[in-house]
């Protein structure tokens, strides 16, 4: 029988990544240690895992790491040419050789000695020039390296233009390209535009090159075609698909502030023509993204250790060798396929498990972009000619979205197919657009799929405070977990929803306990409602609209000053909806945090992020942000660990035990009955703990719910009369005084509460201006104490009642 396996039910801590990723570009890679943890958990031993949709294959390398079995597909041929360079065998001599050689027959060629060297401007000599930087067609700087007559400190310097680099220029067309490069028009596409096409010098792929880099480029291309080892041939042409993009027009130079006048990036996942650009090198581009850091070296050398074994068996399938019978005798089977071929590769049934990162309607044009490569790649092998007509994708008078609907659902309708029926897939989302959102989820269903599962995946290098667009956080990716399921699904009405989507939002404030931004409300909303089965395309409302209707009904809206996730939601009467009311998420958070920092002294903010994904799962994941703030609240960092400020903090700590130790003391003089809440019981005092001085350490005997007991159980102290509550103390020796009364609520409006704090709080108390803090204070019996009256109650033989303080005065 198979074991049962333990879901992944929450957010999991992106790692950082290593240097395998580093190497290669591509849009929308994912955090690889997470995708290790599913492809681990749920693929079982001897198991066949499957990404249809791998890209950069961070997927597929993982299994590797694991020694997991695996299939990695994908359209772009990219994904295959990465594949096979990254699990190449390396030899890293062999390889720097022939580089070298190369390197050293581009620096002997008169064309390149002619354009990219420059006098120097230290000595009477001539050096290499990095970059050269252009303004509406003029040069303005040049990035020179420095030589050895010099003399200078610095490796790199820039120096505006002379006569000669600039006369050069005038000579461009005179340059003779012997060596073959892409020479068409660029691809039918939205992304080539016609201003795109002008300007960067007319309909030909070619000209994202300026001459003389295309020059060097071609030259460099024909070098490494010539050589006869193929695995070094792959390995010098992955060095060389990096350089690509970075010495075309595209590249921007980076702003003054920046500091950086040697580098640039292909910014945007967009074909960009800018006033401002900056050309690169190519020769020493080439060199870069083969030596040195985030290189073809680096990465290849870290390959090495990071796969589970060093020959890695590869089963390359294409039309005309499609394998499909075969299952096993590969490590890793991969090629170019559409997935809505995918059955032609793999049998019916075969699959454990599945995970995947689908297109997202036409936010990156995969293909497109990837051309900078292919042109290219398809001149050394046709294997890398893209199959544009297949791409699942959105792309204005092209592909419209009922055919990306289509294309989509039928891809996973195969994928349906080949899953095993006890087989689980998990699929990543990126909600930036609600349509895009409902077809993903139609497409799902009509694929008989179920889904059993969304979490929200918090990315690291974000927060909600880059929230740009009104239906996603950037900051957020959605893992959404489906199982099959071959019923149809129940047809519901729009009232059904409206009551769903409701519901959902209210219970996701009141369980908050705090006003919620609007971004946090609508992804709780959508993970819920996701799963829940609703044909989400026969709503003509959206979630907004539903919830708008019930403004300054049920809800009332405030300004959000702090991040921009939209207004905050919060309740117009709190009561009728918070049945148990708990502290504010952000101070349970806070308590978290702190409780954390004392038991373990030094933490990294991974091991931070890793207890609060699973104390506080999806709606109740608070921002990574807010995180950091309590950790430089209590903690300071020092060499990448936050260590906890025990002295100060501890201090703190003490005189809240020591206040409720002495109110034990009183109450048992008054011959009452002790409660000491949960947490606190652990504290020392003395040589002892604060449980020594209760009577009840827990107080099931009430016979509340549940929910109300563990809210309850959270009370500071509670003064007892056989069994009967008489007095509820909460002591606020720094936390925050309008969420510490929230607890007692869950008690009798008549139960006598008292609020005790130091005397310097005394004047806060009295300030407080929230108008429901007040109304609660008054209602629910609240009254308050100050730490000096502790200490005369302590000696004095008077009641306490005597000493009981209010805030209206
Ligand atoms: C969001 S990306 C995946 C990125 C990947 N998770 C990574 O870490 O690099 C989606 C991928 O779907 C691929 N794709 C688009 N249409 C496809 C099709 N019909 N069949 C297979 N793959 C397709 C694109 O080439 C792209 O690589």
């Amino acid at each position: 029988m198979k074991n049962k396996i333990k879901d992944i039910d929450y957010a999991l801590v992106e790692g950082v990544r290593p240097p395998i990723y580093k190497a290669m570009k591509y849009w929308g890679k994912k955090p690889h240690n997470i995708w290790r943890e599913y492809i681990k958990n749920y693929t079982p031993k001897g198991g066949i895992f499957l990404d249809p949709f791998c890209g950069s294959a961070t997927s597929i390398f993982e299994s590797l790491k694991l020694g997991i079995t695996s299939i990695g597909f994908d359209l772009n041929p990219i994904s295959s040419f990465i594949i096979e360079a990254i699990t190449s065998d390396f030899d890293k001599s062999k390889f720097e050789n022939e580089l070298n050689t190369i390197v050293e027959h581009v620096r002997q060629d008169d064309t390149y000695k002619k354009f990219f060297y420059t006098e120097s401007r230290h000595s009477e000599t001539i050096s290499e020039v990095q970059n050269f930087k252009w303004e509406n067609n003029k040069l303005y700087e040049l990035g020179i390296i420095s030589n050895d007559k010099d003399n200078i400190k610095e490796k790199k310097y820039t120096a505006a233009p002379n006569n000669n680099d600039n006369n050069l220029i005038n000579n461009f067309e005179q340059i003779k390209i012997e060596y073959s490069h892409p020479n068409e028009a660029f691809p039918t596409s939205p992304s080539f535009s016609a201003n795109f096409i002008n300007c960067i010098g007319g309909n030909n792929f070619s000209n994202l090159w300026t001459k003389r880099n295309l020059f060097v480029i071609s030259f460099i291309f024909n070098d490494i075609l010539n050589i006869k080892d193929q695995n070094i041939k792959k390995q010098l042409l992955f060095g060389f698909i990096q350089m690509l993009h970075l010495t075309t027009k595209m590249s921007v130079p980076r702003r003054a502030e920046a500091n950086r006048p040697f580098s640039t990036s292909w910014g945007r996942s967009a074909y960009i023509c800018c006033g401002r650009q900056m050309e690169m090198n190519p020769l020493l581009t080439f060199i870069s993204s083969c030596l040195g850091k985030q290189s073809v070296e680096s990465s290849l050398n870290n390959a090495k250790d990071y796969f589970y074994k060093e020959k890695i068996k590869l089963s390359n399938v294409s039309i005309s060798k499609k394998d499909k019978n075969k299952s096993s005798g590969f490590d890793v089977k991969y090629g170019s396929v559409d997935i809505n071929t995918i059955d032609d590769y793999i049998k019916d049934k075969s699959i454990d498990f599945i995970m995947t990162d689908p297109p997202y309607g036409g936010l990156v044009q995969y293909l497109d972009l990837s051309y900078v490569w292919l042109s290219w790649l398809q001149l050394y092998d046709k294997k890398y000619t893209p199959n544009f007509d297949a791409e699942i994708t959105i792309k204005k008078n092209v592909v419209d979205e009922s055919l990306y609907k289509s294309r989509f659902t039928n891809g996973l309708k195969k994928l349906h197919k080949i899953l095993k029926d006890d087989g689980k897939i998990v699929f990543t989302f990126h909600n930036k657009d609600i349509k895009i959102w409902n077809i993903f989820l139609n497409s799902i269903k009509e694929a008989g799929f179920k889904i059993e599962k969304v979490i929200h995946q918090q990315n690291k290098r974000s927060g909600e405070s880059v929230v740009s667009n009104p239906y996603g956080t950037s900051g957020t990716d959605f893992y959404i977990r489906c199982i099959k399921h071959n019923n149809d699904y129940q047809a519901s009405n729009n009232s059904e929803f409206e009551h769903i989507v409701l519901q959902t939002a209210i219970n996701l404030i009141a369980r908050r306990n705090e006003p919620t931004p609007y971004q946090i409300l609508f992804n709780g909303i959508l993970a819920e409602i996701s799963g829940k089965g609703f044909d989400v395309n026969e709503f003509d409302k959206n979630i907004e609209t539903i919830l708008k209707n019930y403004v300054n009904k049920i809800f009332i809206l405030s300004n959000n000053n702090f991040s921009t996730s939209g207004k905050f939601w919060w309740f117009v009467k709190p009561n009728e909806y918070i049945k148990y009311p708990d502290r504010t998420l952000s101070d349970r958070v806070e308590d978290t945090v702190l409780q954390f920092l004392r038991r373990r002294q030094s933490i990294s903010l991974d091991d931070m992020l890793g207890e609060i994904f699973i104390k506080y799962p999806n709606g109740l994941t608070p921002d990574t942000k807010s995180i950091n703030f309590y950790l430089q609240k209590y903690a300071t960092k020092s060499a990448g660990k936050w260590l906890y400020n025990a002295l100060l903090v501890e201090n703190e700590i003490s005189n809240h035990t020591k206040i409720l130790a002495d109110l034990s003391e009183i109450g048992k003089k008054n011959k009452l009955d002790i409660f000491i809440g949960k947490r606190e019981q652990w504290e020392k005092i003395n040589t002892t703990t604060l449980a020594t001085y209760a009577t009840h350490l827990e107080l099931k005997f009430l016979n509340f719910t549940k929910e109300k007991l563990d809210r309850v159980h959270m009370i500071d102290m509670i003064w007892l009369n056989k069994k009967n509550i008489e007095v509820v103390f909460e002591v606020e020796n720094s936390t925050n005084l309008i969420s510490a009364i929230s607890r007692g609520t869950n008690l009798d409006k008549a139960i006598l509460k008292i609020m005790v704090i130091p005397n310097k709080r005394e004047n806060e108390l009295l300030r407080q201006k929230d108008r429901m803090f007040l109304e609660q204070f008054k209602i629910n019996n609240w009254k308050y104490l100050l730490y000096s009256d502790v200490e005369k109650l302590k000696i004095s033989k008077q009641k306490i009642y005597l000493f009981l303080k209010d805030i209206s005065g």
